[in-house]
């Protein structure tokens, strides 16, 4: 295993560390002329694999502000993917042109699949449903920005949790903070993940609640995240039809809300929240675009300084405790690229649960 620093997980980064990339953020967007050849020489790689235009334009143009270069694909169609290369050689390929690669891919755990065969940073820009780090970055920022603290914050977040791999990022890092309560709205058909609630929030003792409305809890919210339905991820379009408009946040609703508080979407949204909240002053959305690409400079500033002192922290080398069993979520990198090890951790020794190292699904023990 080579001992570069990847970004696959939030868990990859310390809370101190977050702090530290909001903060080189904060400086970039006070002192731009500063940092505008601080990577010269470098190219970042965007290897997208599935559709974007926030990530992928953000890393380009960070890159671009940082004094370096960019190339790679919007889309698996123009990669070689096409003639049945694997995720594994693609990226052997491009950590041989690029200094470090972010990387989108439909399939949950690629971007954890890919970091074992670069010998360069990679970022993961989104895995399938799984999880979206550099978005919770980009959220983050928003919220310091907004209230002045990640701390001591009631936030509601609606719409799929299930799918949406930023809530999943999200809740990740908000509940290392002290003192936020979280509020998840949504059907429950489109309830957190297992693996989020039991291994990320129950070990934390984080404070949450549900709640069936928006109507119901906005007036107790300092942050409102709000998701799209991922139409992308469902196996049954019948059942997207019943929930695609089950949340629509407007200004009737808004009215309702304290007047610090902040809506915060990764965007793109369809309908769930309609454009008359677009000019309400506290309509972060957009924003948060801005941010993100600060943030993103922030990160490829930190991995490649990383990667030149050669410093990669025992926390981002997960520990493989179990091999011999099947990973059977469809949507694992592992059910396409069948040259992949099957990786699993015992997770609870109790009850025999083992969760599969690169989509983080659990499962009973059997084959
Ligand atoms: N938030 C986000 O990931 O947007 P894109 O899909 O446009 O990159």
């Amino acid at each position: 295993m080579n001992k570069i620093r990847h970004l696959i997980d939030i868990s990859d980064l310390t809370t101190e560390e977050i702090d530290g990339i909001i903060a080189v953020a904060e400086d970039i967007m006070r002192h731009r002329a500063d940092y505008a050849h601080a990577c010269d020489g470098k190219k970042i790689a965007t290897l997208f694999f599935e559709p974007s235009t926030r990530t992928r334009l953000s890393f380009e143009a960070a890159m671009i502000e940082l004094g370096g270069n960019t190339l790679g694909f919007a889309s698996a169609s123009n990669s070689s993917t096409t003639k049945g290369e694997s995720v594994m050689d693609t990226i052997r390929t491009v950590s041989a042109y690029a200094d470090i690669i972010a990387m989108r891919h439909p399939l949950e755990g690629a971007a954890l699949a890919a970091s074992r065969r670069s010998v360069v940073p990679v970022i993961n820009a989104g895995d399938g449903g799984h999880c979206h780090p550099t978005q919770t970055l980009a959220d983050l920022l928003t919220i310091k920005n907004r209230h002045g603290r990640l701390h001591g914050l009631t936030v509601g977040i609606c719409g799929d949790l299930k799918y949406g791999r930023t809530v999943h990022s999200l809740i990740n890092a908000l509940t290392r903070y002290p003192g936020n309560r979280l509020i998840m709205i949504s059907p429950p058909e489109l309830g957190i993940p297992n693996y989020v609630r039991y291994e990320i929030m129950e070990p934390r003792g984080a404070v949450w609640s549900t709640c069936s409305t928006i109507e119901d809890c906005i007036a107790d919210l300092d942050v409102l995240y709000m998701t799209r339905i991922q139409k992308e991820r469902f196996a049954d379009l019948d059942e997207y039809e019943r929930l695609k408009d089950c949340y629509v946040l407007n200004a009737e609703k808004m009215k309702a809300a304290r007047s610090d508080m902040s809506v915060l979407h990764p965007l793109p949204r369809v309908k769930e929240i309609s454009v008359d909240v677009d000019d309400d002053p506290r309509a972060c959305y957009f924003k948060q675009v801005e941010y993100g690409k600060f943030m993103r400079m922030a990160l490829i500033l930190r991995l490649l300084d990383d990667a030149a002192k050669g410093y990669c922290p025992e926390t981002t080398r997960r520990e493989i405790l179990s091999e011999g069993f099947v990973c059977r979520n469809p949507k694992c990198v592992t059910a396409v690229e069948t040259d992949l090890p099957q990786q699993f951790s015992l997770r609870d020794k109790a009850h025999n649960v083992y969760r599969c190292e690169y989509c983080e699904t659990r499962f009973g023990h059997q084959k």
